[in-house]
């Protein structure tokens, strides 16, 4: 079987060879952490896009969007605690000159502890089948124990030293626990130092005197400068929430695993404004509401967990991640945080102005507590590719690549296939294919053999094929092969419409939300 590791790099290669995702600038070898959408990439990421903004706007009438300016007044970062805090800590192997984040160093570490209980576990469950009892086995087994009893040792002063912005301690315990480096092999690290992660440029002329300004770090900061022009203009009344997709940029320290860690990525974000003291109730409320965002799409509920946050941003007063189960084991894909009145109240301040919320249930002012939903497009477009990627090996001794990708976010929905170049099947196929082209993204494909065409709309997640035949010209009936089992069935042409929305229209996912 091929490793997790192996799996992952064949991803890669197969996003680039299909046109999904592509190195930036490749021709002068790429840019570190920076990735291009091909042609079937993009239509990948705008389905994404319109399921979380119709998701957002259509289900909830209290929800309404923006698109703010990625150039902001530079105070706004100040204000937001960016230009103090937004810092990741970063350390050096002396060794290999490769530079990491010491928390994530940390958490490798911790990651190393649980599997090797879990290895545990999972050989007992083997060894007395039906009679395991897994709470005992952790509360007995001396080796489950020990390990535990280290891990919680580890988690402790590193949570410690995280809410005490202690370097020196992070230092220290990526040196006691004998962390190395996975390139040198040596544990030969310089002091931890903090690294702000947002990239600056200049406005203006020097002559008259340049103002330095931040690409943003987070779309959020758009939604609460504006969050009062939209109360006001959109007579908004609290509980409501606004809504914004656009591009965000960090100068990451360590950018890895593909689209996963970008320099320049896209967030869709949601600030939800409330009653202060209700903020707990819609923080849970949003929890539910995007997990069910996430198994709507069918890509498996037991990828999906919640992740409570060992440290809260300085902003927060809650916080969970989802994290879905990536080939390189469970990332955070989204963040679910209770900002309290920070955002708001520190604007207020900086900016001199009265942002306050009249509220007129209450007949009271007040600054409203904010739930922020926080999803990266760039991650979650990862997580759909990695679960949708499968090899399978056909009878006779063929195999076939193909992305099960859930159907409503399939670049091309239908591929036309007429089953020779002549005979008047193609005049067919075109007259099909212009009937359903106003609904679904279709693609016409009259060259090579039917199974070459068949295997490349599995490799770009083609839900329908439908292939006209001679037969069709009299009965005007077509056979249309499923994806996922690659079953044929002959339909009336007239029935097409019906079979392929009932898969590929958005409105099924949005009532698995809703319920
Ligand atoms: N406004 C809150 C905020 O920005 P975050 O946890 O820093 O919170 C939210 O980011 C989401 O943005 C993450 O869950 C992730 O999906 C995405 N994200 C953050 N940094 C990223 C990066 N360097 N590359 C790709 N996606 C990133």
């Amino acid at each position: 079987m091929a490793s997790q590791d192996d799996v992952f790099k064949k991803l890669i290669a197969h996003s680039k060879e299909y046109g999904f995702v592509f190195p930036s600038s490749e021709i002068y070898d790429g840019l570190g952490a920076v990735y291009d959408y091909g042609q079937n990439g993009v239509e990948l990421k705008n389905n994404i896009k319109r399921y979380w903004w119709d998701s957002m706007i259509l289900l909830n009438e209290n929800v309404v969007g923006i698109d703010a300016a990625i150039f902001m007044h530079p105070t706004t970062w100040k204000a937001s605690g960016h230009v103090d805090a937004f810092n990741d800590p970063l350390i050096d192997n002396k060794d290999s000159k490769k530079r990491y984040r010491a928390d994530v160093l940390i958490e490798d570490l911790l990651a190393k502890y649980d599997e090797k209980i879990d290895k545990e576990i999972q050989k007992a469950a083997k060894r007395f089948g039906d009679s395991f009892d897994e709470k005992q086995f952790r509360e007995t087994n001396p080796r489950v124990l020990e390990n535990q009893a280290k891990r919680d040792e580890i988690h402790a002063r590193f949570v410690k030293a995280l809410n005490d912005s202690d370097l020196d301690e992070l230092k220290a315990i990526i040196v006691d626990y004998d962390v190395v480096d996975p390139i040198s092999g040596t544990k030969n690290w310089t002091d931890v130092r903090q690294f702000n992660l947002m990239f600056s440029t200049e406005m203006g002329s020097t002559a008259d005197g340049a103002m330095k300004i931040y690409l943003r770090p987070e779309t959020a900061q758009g939604i609460f400068v504006n969050y009062l022009n939209v109360q006001k203009t959109g007579r908004m009344k609290i509980p409501f929430g606004i809504a914004q997709i656009g591009k965000a940029f960090r100068n990451e320290i360590v950018a890895r695993q593909f689209i996963f860690r970008m320099r320049e990525f896209e967030q869709m974000e949601m600030q939800f404004f409330v009653r202060p003291g209700e903020e707990m109730k819609w923080f849970e409320h949003w929890k539910e509401m995007r997990i069910r965002w996430h198994k709507a799409l069918g890509l498996g509920d037991h990828k999906y967990r919640f992740h409570d946050h060992d440290k809260l941003a300085h902003y927060a007063n809650a916080a969970t991640d989802i994290e879905f189960e990536m080939p390189f084991g469970f990332k955070e894909v989204e963040g679910i945080h209770s900002r309290t009145d920070f955002d708001l109240s520190s604007h207020e301040k900086f900016s001199g102005k009265n942002i306050k919320y009249f509220d007129p249930e209450l007949n009271q002012s007040y600054t409203p507590y904010v739930i922020e939903t926080s999803i990266g497009v760039d991650r979650t477009f990862l997580s759909i590719m990695a679960a949708s990627y499968c090899e399978e090996q056909l009878e006779g001794g063929d195999s076939r690549v193909v992305l099960k990708l859930p159907p409503v976010l399939a670049p091309v929905k239908v591929a036309i296939l007429p089953l020779v170049k002549k005979d008047g099947l193609p005049e067919k196929a075109r007259e099909i294919m212009d009937n359903l082209k106003f609904d679904f993204k279709c693609t016409y494909d009259e060259k090579d053999s039917i199974g070459k065409r068949y295997r490349r709309q599995d490799a770009i997640g083609t839900p329908f094929c439908i292939t006209i035949d001679h037969q069709t010209l009299e009965d005007d009936c077509v056979t249309v092969r499923h994806r996922d089992n690659m079953e044929q069935e002959r339909v009336k042409i007239s029935d097409l419409f019906g079979i392929i929305d009932q898969q590929v229209n958005m409105k099924n996912l949005f009532r698995k939300i809703v319920k």
